[in-house]
């Protein structure tokens, strides 16, 4: 009979992630054990499984949640704040063919080739997706190119940035776990979320392309099947940086968006405004309502 596998991987100081090939996971202290007792104290060196790998993946980005997620805004949409997450998703999006080609050069230079066909394959797919959130900026109204030229939403600078280090690096490998975190977070995305979008739009206006493909109903679903199957292929020191790299890609995540989502409609307009430096066309509908209630909806 074959041994079941269990992988684990130390995320910060104190807390460890251990998962099982059968989809247990759960978060580990060390502290109080000692070395010899404490079978997780040693980085793992064995091979990993899709099933172990998801765990430790997707517990990474819970657990950097975990920290903001008693003060998690979660406002009502609106379309102010949808248009700041369009120009977010420009921002994110626009640099990944680059940075992942980059990344990808480096792994063949290591000695890496299938790391680089991974990267390279990712590239590919990522190409373009800068242009969906432009159409989108467009379908509203929005000089969309004048706007992302002009407004980098604060909350997001640190997480591009990252990324960006991320690929240049000597050992880029921390790239893939930026990236899961990101698609992963797409995935979760349902159709109803679209719908909800689609209703702040003005009739007949299509400005869902971005979030229709990175959502559960576009390619993220099967990017993020791959990115699992590819990881778990990988050495297990590989494997350990990945998911350090998703749950410090899903800190930045958590404080950066929470930043963005935290700010008034009218705050969210004024910035709009800035980066336009005119009255926007959809002015009427984006107008805040009334008391300038945060995530308050407007009346479109
Ligand atoms: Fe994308
Ligand atoms: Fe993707």
């Amino acid at each position: 009979m074959t041994r079941s596998v269990t992988e684990w991987v130390n995320v910060t100081g104190d807390i460890s992630i251990i998962a099982r090939e059968s989809g247990e996971v759960w978060f580990h202290t060390p502290s109080g054990l000692k070395d010899n007792v404490d079978p997780f104290a040693t980085p793992m060196t064995g091979a990993g499984a899709a099933g172990s790998t998801i765990g430790l993946l997707d517990g990474a980005i819970n657990l950097g949640f975990a920290g903001i997620e008693k003060c998690l805004a979660r406002p009502e949409p609106t379309l102010a704040g949808y248009i700041v997450a369009l120009v977010g998703a420009y921002h994110t999006s626009v640099d990944t063919p680059r940075n992942l080609r980059r990344a990808a050069s480096r792994f063949n230079e290591l000695g890496r080739p299938e790391v680089a066909a991974y990267l390279e394959e990712r590239a590919r797919e990522e190409t373009g997706h800068d242009r969906l959130a432009l159409k989108d900026l467009r379908a509203l109204g929005m000089p969309g190119e004048r706007l992302v030229a002009n407004f980098f939403p604060e909350g997001l600078k640190a997480l591009c940035k990252r990324f960006d280090d991320l690929c240049i690096q000597d050992y880029p490998i921390g790239c893939i776990g930026y990236s899961y975190c990101l698609e992963r977070i797409a995935a979760l995305k349902q159709v109803t979320d679209i719908e909800k979008v689609k209703a702040l739009c003005p009739d007949g206006v299509d400005a869902t392309r971005f979030l229709r493909s990175h959502s559960a109903l576009g390619s993220e679903v099967t990017h993020v099947e791959e990115t699992i199957a590819f990881v778990a292929s990988l050495p297990a020191n590989d494997r350990i940086r990945v998911v350090q790299e998703t749950y410090e890609s899903a800190l930045l995540m958590a404080e950066g968006y929470n930043h963005e989502l935290l700010k008034s409609e009218a705050e969210m307009l004024e910035e709009l405004q800035q980066a336009v430096g005119e009255a926007l066309l959809y002015r009427r509908d984006l107008r805040p309502s009334s008391g300038e209630k945060r995530g308050a909806q407007p009346a479109v």
